[in-house]
């Protein structure tokens, strides 16, 4: 379909001479698909075309673009009250969905912290574990371990836990506080690595954070359960706050609705976000376990936990949470995973063994092909693009997370596409 001129093209020409895109080298980076509307798997660009999207914005809209159940749901709350602050006034949003989330995680993960992005939720969840042992009379317990091919956000804090390659990070080094990144403790080799670690360094270590069994930024790279379980046992041993952050893999990604209860492990803080509403407002929440919240129950008002977004618990973003959690209750989301997940299995089965593909693996609603390498990443999105699908490939790694709700027959045109494209030369 040919491109519309008209009122789409001023606003975008006008408008691109002032944003600053993500990630992006301004001065090479292609110019951005102008995007008109969203249905279901859905992107429709300005021009008319419709493509198929393959990533769900960021791994976000699990139930689709403009789930209408979530629209209502924000719709009523917008009539109500947008917004109001968090500090001495509460709303019924909030609460709600604070008992809802209580409910649905393991043990006792149950007191919930606002606010309104992934990376300040690894933040807040690594001041509560700092301030776990300040509290406690422990100020030296201030540094982390974390894992290679982790990433926990771009903000100072969260950079500073992720590994530095993944995180593009060696350029800010003087600026972020160092913590120790070894491998995830998968085999003998590598857990003795880990446990070293911990021994030198216990006593000033505050906590351990990782991305449980998936490190999505970082390559899409999957871990089995027991490295998890190794992890509870040397948090424990060493007694170091266990960091789960599900900000990715929480609410279904990998086939179960949390991945700590897949793996049967109980971390101290659990940090959520993207598909918490249903990936159509801003929300994160990190929550804590009874002991970590203890540790700040106190009559000395220095205890306290010094954060507070403006926009936390924003109450639109609530409302749009708790009618994303009435379609996981509703709707068969799990079952849905389990089918894509043999969808991708099957879909991308003839990328395995083709020359410069590295892996093809699949874990619930993630399929992943690794290449050797890709040399022009911008061509390789333009030809997707091509194909009349979003697929945002990423280092060596091209990738599909689709939303939950995709159509058996979208499905088979992403992966078609993704073998075609790697076909014709990746
Ligand atoms: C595991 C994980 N943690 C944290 C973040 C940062 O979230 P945000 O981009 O909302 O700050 C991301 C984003 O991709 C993530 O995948």
């Amino acid at each position: 379909m040919s491109r519309k001129k008209g009122a789409q093209d001023a606003w975008y020409e006008a408008g691109l001479a002032h944003v600053w895109l993500p990630y992006a080298q301004m001065k090479t980076a292609r110019a951005p698909l102008p995007v008109a509307r969203t249905h279901g798997s859905r992107i429709v660009l300005a021009d008319g075309r419709e493509l198929i999207d393959g990533i769900a914005s960021w791994w976000t809209a699990c139930h689709g673009y403009n789930h209408p159940h979530i629209r209502q749901a924000v719709e009523r709350q917008l009539a109500l009250m947008p917004h109001v602050m968090f500090g001495g006034l509460v709303h019924e949003q909030a609460l709600t969905l604070a008992r809802r989330l209580a409910a649905l995680l393991p043990g006792d993960l149950s007191r919930v912290f606002f606010s309104e992005s992934g990376s300040v939720a690894v933040e807040i969840a690594m001041k509560m574990a700092v301030q776990f042992w300040v509290n406690q009379g422990v100020p030296k317990r201030k540094r982390f371990v974390t894992f290679r091919g982790g990433y926990h956000g771009d903000t100072t804090g969260a950079m500073a836990v992720s590994d530095p390659g993944v995180g593009m990070h060696a350029r800010f080094r003087g600026l972020l506080p160092e913590h120790h990144v070894v491998e995830l403790p998968q085999d003998d080799a590598t857990a003795a690595t880990f446990g070293r670690c911990l021994e030198r360094h216990a006593d000033e270590l505050a906590g351990i954070i990782v991305e449980p069994l998936v490190q999505g930024a970082g390559g899409m790279r999957f871990h089995p359960e027991s490295v998890l379980r190794r992890l509870r046992e040397a948090a424990d041993r060493y007694q170091l706050i266990l960091i789960f952050d599900e900000i990715f893999t929480g609410f279904g990604r990998t086939g179960s609705l949390f991945a700590c209860e897949a793996a049967g492990v109980l971390p101290d803080i659990i940090t959520l976000s993207k598909a918490l509403t249903g990936g159509t407002l801003p929300l994160a929440v990190t929550i804590a376990r009874d002991k970590v919240f203890d540790a700040f129950w106190s009559d000395e008002p220095s205890a306290a936990l010094p954060h507070g977004p403006t926009f936390m618990a924003n109450a639109l973003a609530c409302a749009a949470a708790n009618a994303s959690l009435d379609l996981f209750e509703r709707e068969p989301r799990l079952r849905q995973v389990a089918d894509i997940a043999l969808a991708l299995e099957r879909g991308l089965a003839p990328c395995r063994g083709r020359p410069g593909v590295k892996d093809v693996r699949v874990k619930g609603a993630i399929g992943v092909v690794e290449l050797e390498r890709i040399d022009d990443l911008e061509g390789l999105r333009a030809r997707f693009v091509a194909e009349g699908v979003f697929v945002r490939p990423f280092g060596s790694i091209v990738y599909l997370t689709p939303a939950f709700t995709i159509g058996v027959d979208e499905l088979a045109t992403l992966t078609n596409a993704v073998v075609n494209v790697l076909r014709r030369g990746g």
